[in-house]
């Protein structure tokens, strides 16, 4: 059995937060939350990322553009695609989130797509944005945190930077935090860790145009 669950009650805790990202996101275009998931939920997550074992080195770019670059990054990921009752209710907080922002930001998100990140020690992922100015692909990302106890000496900080790179500020990857922004408007980075660091990445986006039609269109 998973105890995993989410809160039944919309107006409760859970729509609270769902209210406090949409605003994060409107006003300033990024937020980070300390024990957004319910306690249940983060644990089941972190026992699934710590214990599974297909993980894949990481590539740069999507699709065919996907090459390895160590230089920019060097942990390892792990695609979600809801084989455990955990990882179906991550991708069902995700699709609450989706709605959420949809019907209050009009954002039009019509995907979601995430995966699990493992970095050894000395791994880090090197300041970039995770999606391209006019590219309309990844238009919001989504990172949740699964390190229990992680301490300020363990590095691995995530480290955001508005849209001229100036640091926002820089985070500790404890269990339970979510960081949300907005994919073209924020570079960030990943600092070196000194400890297994793990994570789960995801990028809420809308359907890419279709070429043709767009053509068709103008
Ligand atoms: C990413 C990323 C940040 C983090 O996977 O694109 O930037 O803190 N992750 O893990
Ligand atoms: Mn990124």
């Amino acid at each position: 059995m998973n105890d995993a669950h989410l809160p039944e009650d919309p107006e409760g805790q859970a729509g609270y937060l769902l209210n406090a990202v949409a605003d994060a996101l409107a006003e300033r275009g990024w937020g980070v939350f300390p024990h957004a998931l319910p306690p249940a939920l983060s644990h089941s997550l972190w026992q699934r990322a710590t214990t599974l074992e297909h993980y894949q080195p990481a590539g740069v770019g999507r699709q065919t553009r996907h090459r390895r670059n160590r230089f920019v990054r060097n942990d390892e990921t792990a695609w979600i695609e809801g084989v455990t009752d955990e990882e179906v209710v991550w991708l069902d907080w995700a699709e609450r989130l989706r709605e959420h922002l949809n019907r209050s930001l009009f954002l039009g998100l019509t995907e979601f797509e995430t995966h699990f990140a493992r970095y050894a020690p000395g791994a880090f992922y090197a300041r970039h944005r995770d999606a391209f100015k006019g590219s309309e692909n990844r238009v919001v990302s989504l990172v949740l945190y699964l390190n229990p106890a992680w301490q300020p000496a363990d590095g691995g900080q995530l480290v955001l930077y508005d849209d001229r790179s100036r640091e926002l500020g820089r985070f500790e990857p404890e269990l339970g935090t979510i960081a949300v922004f907005l994919s073209e408007q924020h570079p960030h980075e990943v600092l070196a860790t000194e400890r297994p660091r793990h994570s789960i990445a995801g990028w809420f986006r809308r359907r890419e145009a279709n070429p043709m039609l767009a053509g068709a269109q103008s």
